[in-house]
């Protein structure tokens, strides 16, 4: 099949990166011929009764390499989403009347769940070739070694930590910096290694050690007057709710914690009200008399611009997507493996169930963490 036409989208959370990516699609579409079309807000863009969407020339790209966030705008959308059921029935529509050969699918695992579906004509009565391109900053995506937006996040947790650690000594205190990882602990572990925090929680090591913790602060305290603690959002513990119970009785009523949690159209959690931060750095000052802050970092991991690896390894995405396309090499994604980008089947994103597979942080990180962590 020769593709004259493909549109490229971004789905799910944005990350610094994106703009590199999609720069290299066009640009490296635009050496075979293929026109490209910017779809907005993600699957969002085709499931509604008209498309959204702008034409996207090299000149338009030119000078996004260095942009954060996506210029076509991102949404969480689900085009498999049962609720909808005009969603495929449009997206079919919008795909033919657009005069789209294929598409570009840039995300993380829920988004490449749909790309890889639409691939497999899934549900639809004429398959929709898609290649993907893996990207979240909290690196998780199974089968490829790292994505962008990772690097710069991280970096600037790193930051973070660096910072804290000032007014952390100034004070006395102990400072708990909550960083996104809402799966994996990956943000939380490099930037506690690379800014020598004295403990990190990750969802990989759930239930959450509270006498570690403790243990290793009462050894801090007695050589150091403050202390740094790194934790991912993902990290739990059955306390966690106590505690969100005890605040909601202090406050009358108010509950914080767990019950905010809502659902997105993937039906996977939004932590943003959990606070596991601040439950850690409220058993710490308990335990330990410490006082004790807490800072969120949240959002502003995602924004900013891409560092240079994240534009490299972005651009060097987005031209092997645009190649993969020319090369008909359909229902993969754009891997990073030793060095190299090579394709990896989007069916193995996911299990035997159909439910997506995490890229985990392995015992041998969490081991080297310990080493480095003493
Ligand atoms: O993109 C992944 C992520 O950064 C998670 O770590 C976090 O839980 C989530 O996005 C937050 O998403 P939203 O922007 O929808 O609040």
């Amino acid at each position: 099949m020769a593709v004259k036409r493909i549109g490229v989208l971004t789905g799910g959370g944005d990350c610094p990166g994106l703009n590199p990516t999609i720069k290299g699609v066009v640009t490296r579409a635009a050496d075979f011929g293929i026109e490209v079309l910017g779809l907005q807000n993600g699957w969002k863009s085709l499931v509604e009764a008209e498309p959204n969407y702008i034409p996207l020339t090299v000149d338009d790209v030119r000078p996004i390499i260095k942009q954060g966030g996506t210029i076509l705008h991102t949404s969480r959308t689900n085009a498999y989403n049962k609720r909808y059921t005009d969603y495929l029935p449009n997206l079919v529509k919008n795909v033919e009347k657009l005069g789209l050969d294929a598409l570009v699918a840039i995300g993380g695992d829920d988004t490449l769940s749909v790309a890889s579906r639409l691939t497999k004509g899934d549900n639809i009565d004429k398959p929709v070739p898609c290649v993907g391109v893996p990207k979240t900053m909290d690196n998780d995506v199974h089968g490829t070694d790292q994505c962008f937006g990772f690097d710069t996040a991280t970096t600037l947790a790193v930051e973070a930590v660096q910072r804290l650690r000032d007014t952390a000594d100034s004070h006395n205190r102990v400072i708990v910096l909550e960083v996104f990882g809402r799966k994996a602990g990956w943000t939380a572990l490099y930037s506690a290694v690379a800014a020598d925090a004295d403990y990190v929680l990750v969802p990989e090591r759930n239930p959450a050690d509270l006498d570690g913790l403790f243990a290793k602060l009462r050894e801090v305290k007695k050589r150091r007057n403050y202390a740094l603690v790194v934790v991912a959002e993902g990290a739990d513990h059955p306390d966690l709710d106590v505690w969100a119970g005890e605040i909601a009785n202090s406050l009358n009523g108010t509950r914080l914690g767990e019950m905010s949690v809502e659902i997105d159209s993937f039906g996977h959690p939004i932590l943003k009200e959990r606070r596991v931060g601040d439950w850690c750095a409220y058993r710490i000052k308990q335990e330990l008399g410490w006082d004790t802050r807490t800072v969120v970092m949240a959002h502003l991991m995602r924004g900013g611009q891409p560092t240079l690896e994240d534009r490299i390894l972005g651009a060097r995405m987005g031209v092997a997507a645009a190649e993969f396309v020319q090369q008909g090499k359909f229902g993969y994604m754009t891997a990073l493996s030793g060095g190299d980008i090579v394709p990896f089947p989007l069916e193995d994103l996911t299990d035997a169930e159909g439910k997506s597979i995490t890229r985990d942080v392995t015992p041998q990180w969490l081991e080297f963490a310990d080493i480095l962590m003493k």
